[in-house]
């Protein structure tokens, strides 16, 4: 039989679940903005991130499911696109830096209770979630080394 799920885990994957809906929406927004001012390439930038978080809502989804859990996710964050680029990172950078810290402790917990299945997905999410905050990284660098003429 298995184990009955642990509430601090499932609170984790919905916590998780809205986190990802809201980065899609985030995400979209930019992309079509991008569209809008013309930035064709970093409109597609926005427009893989966004399907690479839809993907991570999907794996979550599937997750619950095999639990036995209803998706619910209910607390979608408004878009907050920015007004120029560097600011859109920015904003995106404290959205991927609330993911690390989210999946994190997702882990540990999941950890804590020998919840193996969500264990792995969370480090999964994680990892993808660094590798986000790192390519930010790497474009406000580039941003900045632009600005300075170099
Ligand atoms: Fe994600
Ligand atoms: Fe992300």
């Amino acid at each position: 039989m298995a184990m009955a799920m642990n509430p601090r885990v499932a609170g984790f994957l919905m916590q998780a679940l809205s986190h990802e809906m809201s980065v899609v929406q985030q995400y979209l927004t930019q992309s079509h903005l991008c569209d809008l001012w013309g930035m064709v390439d970093h409109a597609a930038y926005f427009r893989r991130e966004s399907a690479e978080e839809l993907e991570h809502a999907g794996q979550l989804i599937r997750h619950m499911l095999s639990l036995g859990l209803t998706p619910n996710a209910t607390q979608l964050a408004p878009a907050r696109p920015g007004r120029d680029l560097r600011e859109m990172l920015l904003l995106d950078r404290q959205l991927e830096v609330d993911a690390v810290r989210l999946y994190d402790e997702a882990l540990r917990q999941a950890q804590r209770f020998r919840d193996d299945a969500s264990g792995q997905l969370f480090a999964a999410l994680l990892s993808d979630e660094q590798g986000h905050l790192n390519e930010i990284d790497r474009m406000l660098a580039e941003l900045e080394s632009k600005g300075k003429g170099t």
